[in-house]
């Protein structure tokens, strides 16, 4: 028997308990911070509680003579946690705070490609108290310019300008806000087309990429909106996206191994974990966004279900750094995620309003922001069910997540274009628009 710590309570913790549980010697001990039914049902034990309380996620821990824990979202990395488990013998898949800065700090992140000389940067600044002055220099070179808090803010503290903001005067502003919760603040100039995630494993040594996803980070339909942690995904059966070529991938691969051997130049240590790339396809190649310690979600739903190889394997063999050796498959299938999420999401989101779920006939199910009490289900204010089509190609998957939408009965909305001809046609005009 194997005995896995899973941290974690969302949707993508539920597509990796899946993942885990089809391996049978596979036993599950679960430290979420709201009761995810999904994962419950998948666990021998689960305990409910903070991810800043280390002391409590040790002693579930050795309680249940865990053999690797699997930190599934980012606030436990950046609480230390792979730290905390790794002074009492337990070895993670996650990074260690240290490391955990590839997500946790921006400009951790966009120094050391500079200084290993990485492809991938756009143009950029780091920001404090003290060159703030400098802003509007910097400001004055780009057409339009984005900002980064230089810290976590669960994919939402990002701003365009064009989008979120206009004028100088309100940049600056922004900055200042930022400056008086976080050290930094990051600006760069704004680039230009297709965002694309590829999300690797690694061992610190190999680097292994998992078929690339898009998401969809605004909440109403045709791209309208604010910013969410993303309405839904698709991938491909060919393992590409539509604007994508092999090459593309391929470069977005050799940046990522190059930044996992940066790392450990940089530490003398080797990450061992997720090295999730956000990309974008510009005029000029590929660049990176950012990177994340930890799978994407909903982006994690659209890989999970078509790997074929063993993931209690995999995992094993990052703790040893014998990722080499193992063969990871994909089937070759495509998928399309939505997420049902409640009404009023993201800004004034209706909270611990009741939902009505049945099983859906065709797709997958996985939950997300939920409570499960004694008298039913509960939404929690964040995106709650994740649907999965899975299908020969796009047409087929995207009508299975769309039917299985249907599922959920409540105060609860969704983006019905995600992975439609007409969305997808769209963005491969974006792309030709640009390049040519
Ligand atoms: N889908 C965006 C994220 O996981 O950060």
């Amino acid at each position: 028997m194997t005995n896995i710590l899973l941290i974690g309570h969302g949707a993508r913790e539920d597509a990796i308990a899946e993942t885990l549980k089809k391996n049978k010697d596979a036993k599950l001990f679960s430290f979420m911070k709201s009761k995810n039914p999904g994962i419950s049902l998948l666990s021998e034990q689960i305990e409910i509680g903070s991810y800043s309380d280390l002391e409590s996620i040790k002693n579930f821990a050795q309680k249940n003579k865990i053999d690797f824990a699997f930190i599934g979202p980012e606030d436990p990395l950046n609480e230390g946690v792979v730290d905390a488990l790794q002074d009492i013998g337990i070895s993670s898949i996650g990074p260690t705070k240290l490391m955990a800065r590839l997500e946790t700090s921006k400009s951790f992140t966009r120094e050391l490609l500079d200084k290993y000389k990485i492809d991938g940067n756009p143009k950029y600044k780091v920001f404090n108290k003290n060159n703030l002055s400098e802003i509007k220099n910097f400001i004055d070179e780009f057409e339009l310019i984005v900002i980064k808090p230089d810290g976590l803010t669960g994919g939402k503290g990002v701003k365009v300008q064009g989008d979120h903001f206009n004028t100088k005067e309100e940049a600056i502003e922004y900055c200042k806000e930022i400056l008086e919760s976080h050290q930094a603040v990051i600006l760069e100039e704004k680039l230009d087309g297709e965002e694309f995630s590829l999300q690797c494993l690694t061992d610190g040594k190999t680097v292994v990429a998992t078929p690339p996803v898009q998401d969809h980070k605004r909440a109403y339909e045709d791209d309208k909106g604010p910013n969410t942690g993303g309405m839904g995904s698709y991938s491909c059966e060919n393992h590409l996206l539509p604007f994508l070529k092999k090459e593309d991938v391929k470069k977005a691969l050799e940046i990522t191994k190059k930044v996992a051997e940066a790392i450990n130049q940089e530490t003398g240590l080797y990450y061992k974990g997720i090295m999730y790339g956000g990309f974008i396809l510009t005029k000029d190649g590929i660049k990176l966004l950012e990177y994340n310690a930890r799978f994407g979600d909903p982006e994690a739903m659209n890989v999970f279900p078509l790997l074929k190889t063993d993931f209690v394997s995999i995992c094993q063999a990052i703790i040893v750094q014998e990722l080499g050796r193992i063969k990871v498959e994909f089937e070759k299938k495509a998928t399309v995620c939505k997420y049902v999420v409640p009404e009023g999401y993201p800004n004034k989101p209706v909270k611990n309003e009741k939902i009505e779920v049945s099983i859906p006939k065709k797709g997958k199910m996985y939950y997300a922001s939920v409570d499960e009490k004694e008298d039913g289900l509960y939404m929690t204010g964040s995106r709650a069910i994740a649907f999965l089509g899975i299908g020969n190609n796009l047409e087929e998957a995207e009508k299975i997540a769309e039917e299985a939408t249907n599922s959920v009965k409540g105060k609860v909305f969704h983006r019905k274009d995600i992975g439609t001809k007409e969305l997808i046609q769209k963005r491969m005009e974006h792309i030709k628009n640009i390049i040519e």
